[in-house]
């Protein structure tokens, strides 16, 4: 039934983009393509039927595509073959499980990238009982055919770089030629992450909760425009310059700061030649696989309530974890991307301070049974997760920012053995309900939220790989999911395994 409700959704939606192209027909005769347009008018006047009309706008922009050189010409119009830049966010407060999805799906791609934020978000994937941690490069590295990038967007602390890098060359993971870095990537340096500490410890009881990685006032520079970026090193006395001026400016704002500037800048000369090998303009090189018509996606890091705009502000990292770093860190057209995929935890959790509204007591019954059986610690800081019931009102907030064109849904197993599952499906406030989520943190943190309560299911699921393999309950949970989100959960995570995974493949996806 969902299925045939996106179906309907997407047949309106196609019809209504495909009009408005075609109306929009100055835009063709700048093209040259006039005698097309006028061929498929007439076409389309002979169509007696809704779809005769349809294929006849269809024909037409692809010749229109063709004729603009963005068609992908080895396909057909069906989604699969349909090219496009894929993208995996997180949904939620982080650790929902993208890496996972990240490394199934990058088995197909020749490019994976990595966007925004920095070595602030961790992720651990097992492969062949070898577990690798990644905090800036893509995972999709793991893939020996695929190239990882690292767009503008990122903040780049060079010796954490270096040292996964290294990490994977111990680990037999070849990686040489493949890993590239953007010329335009800003610098974390060491003095970033000591200010880092320092403003939370300033900040005491009211601290962020940040991982310390230096991620804030690395972006701070940048914004202030006096950081240093990854191409400053090929111009030596540039990048010294400037470093000394960054230093000092910061040895003067934080009283008792000491840094090392000759070490540092010693240290940074004799990596340069290292680092430089793997410097390009990543967005050429992007827009050059894209056109090659190579498969590209992008592995989004944190998440979107952590997000500077759209985030529990202050509570939140430093960069924008949603959508739209994909464009603004990597330096493509947003008609290039394809699936943007929201990756959601079947509970919630979050590191770090700020409000919570589902949040439970992890000391005791289902707070504790998540944090445990979901084994809810930080890759990047050790700390224990704070975890609560599914947040609907949240995740609708998330799928209007991001526009998910499907859902990942993980850990659904770790409800297994819940008598019920409660799913928060309204807010309130001082009575009222609200629309959305409020930019207010005291209004948050004051919000009821209303629950539905459902059954929940006690059969182990590990094994399922289809969705009618599935438990009545889980199936049901799921689906009333989909229902209040309006998003289709392709993706359902139903063990810690690399192939506990099942997928509803394409037709579980909107456009
Ligand atoms: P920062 O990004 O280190 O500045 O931390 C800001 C907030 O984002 C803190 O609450 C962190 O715990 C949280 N955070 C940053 N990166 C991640 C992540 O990868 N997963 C979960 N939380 C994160
Ligand atoms: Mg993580």
């Amino acid at each position: 039934m969902f299925r045939n409700i996106f179906r309907s959704h997407v047949a309106s939606m196609a019809a209504g983009a495909s009009a408005a192209a075609f109306v929009g027909s100055s835009y063709f005769s700048r093209h040259n393509i006039d005698n097309d347009n006028a061929r498929c008018e007439k076409k389309a006047d002979d169509a007696s039927t809704v779809v005769g009309l349809l294929q006849g706008l269809t024909e037409s922009m692809k010749r229109v595509e063709v004729t603009l050189g963005t068609a992908n010409l080895s396909s057909d119009s069906s989604k699969s073959q349909r090219h496009g830049i894929d993208v995996v966010l997180g949904a939620q407060w982080g650790d929902e499980g993208k890496g996972k999805l990240v490394d199934m799906l990058s088995q197909e791609y020749d490019v994976c990238a990595r966007v925004a934020g920095g070595s602030n978000a961790g992720h651990t994937i097992v492969v062949d009982g070898v577990k690798y941690k990644f905090h800036l490069l893509p995972s999709g590295i793991l893939n020996p055919t695929a190239v990882g990038l690292i767009g503008n967007g990122v903040v780049v602390h060079l010796p954490s770089f270096l040292k996964e890098l290294d990490g994977l060359a111990e680990n037999g993971i070849q990686h040489k030629g493949r890993v590239f870095i953007s010329d335009r990537a800003h610098l974390v340096f060491d003095f970033h992450q000591d200010v880092d500490g320092t403003l939370e410890y300033r900040l005491g009881r009211h601290k962020i909760g940040t991982t310390k990685k230096g991620i804030g006032p690395a972006y701070a520079s940048k914004i202030s425009r006096n950081g240093l970026r990854v191409g400053d090193l090929r111009e030596w006395d540039y990048f010294e310059q400037r470093f000394r001026a960054l230093a000092e400016h910061h040895i003067r704002s934080y009283q008792g700061l000491e840094i090392d500037i000759e070490g540092q800048l010693e240290y940074y000369k004799s990596i340069a030649p290292r680092v430089l090998s793997m410097t390009c303009d990543t967005i050429e090189l992007t827009n050059k696989k894209y056109k090659e018509g190579k498969k590209i996606l992008v592995e989004g890091a944190n998440a979107t309530m952590l997000d500077i705009d759209f985030g529990t502000y202050p509570f939140v990292t430093s960069s924008n974890p949603s959508v739209g770093s994909v464009l603004t860190g990597l330096g493509v057209s947003p008609k290039k991307l394809r699936g943007i995929y929201g990756t959601v935890k079947s509970y919630c959790t979050r590191v770090g301070e700020g409000p919570f509204p589902t949040e439970l007591d992890t000391d005791e019954g289902v707070g504790h049974h998540l944090a445990n059986v979901g084994a809810e610690f930080g890759t990047t800081t050790g700390r224990p997760r704070r975890c609560g019931w599914l947040d609907l009102p949240q995740l609708k907030y998330s799928a209007t920012i991001n526009g998910f064109t499907s859902l990942n849904l993980t850990k659904i197993d770790v409800l297994t053995g819940l008598d019920t599952i409660s799913l928060g499906v309204a807010y309130k406030h001082k009575g009222q309900y609200l629309a959305t989520m409020p930019a207010s943190l005291a209004e948050l943190k004051d919000v009821e939220v209303e629950y539905e309560i459902m059954p929940g299911w006690k059969e182990d699921i590990s094994q399922c790989r289809e969705f009618d393999d599935l438990p009545e309950n889980c199936k049901n949970y799921i689906h009333r999911i989909e229902e209040i989100v309006g998003v289709p959960i392709r993706w359902i995570g139903v063990g810690p395994n690399r192939l506990d995974v099942i997928d509803r493949g394409e037709e579980f996806e909107t456009e």
